[in-house]
């Protein structure tokens, strides 16, 4: 894997007024940074220094699971959000979209509710499971990849991703979120990409008789 801290796909005051420029800064330049550094203070010089950050989060326990998971995660947040971002999916996952939720006030509601009501430090994800659209939240650095399941979008729901422009609001920030800054584009072609593994997975289960397993968190 690589150590060096991926570039934000936009200007750090691009979000903006949603998500402010320091608030970005912050989180990008420190927060990301943070974890970046502490995973290569743990495994690099190492054979596990070779595998791809997807095979290093599967393997993984403890501080290596935790740092290499929140890298993952935070380039997965960027990449969820746009300048001028929001609406609706299009195309085949605008139809899953409308069946699961009803219309953009059905996902809207749900979405926020869960990022509301979760308890503590972690992430909210719409997520690509077995076919279906669903909403779900991890609880600090968790995945929806360590359950075989893909993420189509992810929202950060640590206080470091909206204190500073929301204080304690969480529910705020995630209605902002939902209205202005989802990339529908990218978690479309998330959701193309999972569809086409879809019969590839089935037949795997088949042959082994074993579904794709959570790893232990011990
Ligand atoms: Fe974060």
């Amino acid at each position: 894997m690589d150590f060096e801290l991926s570039a934000l796909p936009y200007a750090a005051d691009a979000l903006a007024p949603y998500i402010s420029r320091e608030t970005l800064m912050l989180h990008h330049g420190k927060h990301h940074r943070c974890h970046l550094t502490k995973l290569e203070c743990l495994i690099g010089g190492t054979s596990q220094a070779d595998e791809s950050l997807e095979a290093i989060i599967l393997e993984a326990e403890g501080p290596v699971f935790d740092n290499a998971a929140q890298v993952w995660n935070h380039d997965f947040y960027w990449k969820s959000m746009k300048p001028a971002g929001g609406g609706v999916p299009l195309g085949r996952l605008g139809v899953a979209f409308a069946r699961e939720f009803g219309g953009l006030g059905g996902f809207r509601r749900a979405f926020v509710e869960a990022g509301r009501s979760h308890f503590g430090s972690g992430w909210l994800w719409l997520v690509h499971s077995r076919g279906r659209l669903s909403i779900r939240t991890t609880s600090n650095a968790e995945l929806p990849l360590v359950d075989g399941d893909t993420a189509l979008l992810c929202a950060d729901l640590w206080e470091h991703a909206y204190y500073l422009d929301y204080q304690n609001e969480r529910a705020r920030y995630l209605q902002a979120f939902v209205d202005f800054l989802i990339d529908w584009d990218f978690a479309a072609a998330n959701w193309r990409e999972a569809e086409m593994k879809r019969p590839q997975a089935r037949t795997a289960r088949a042959t082994s008789g074993v579904a794709p397993q959570r790893r232990s968190l011990g």
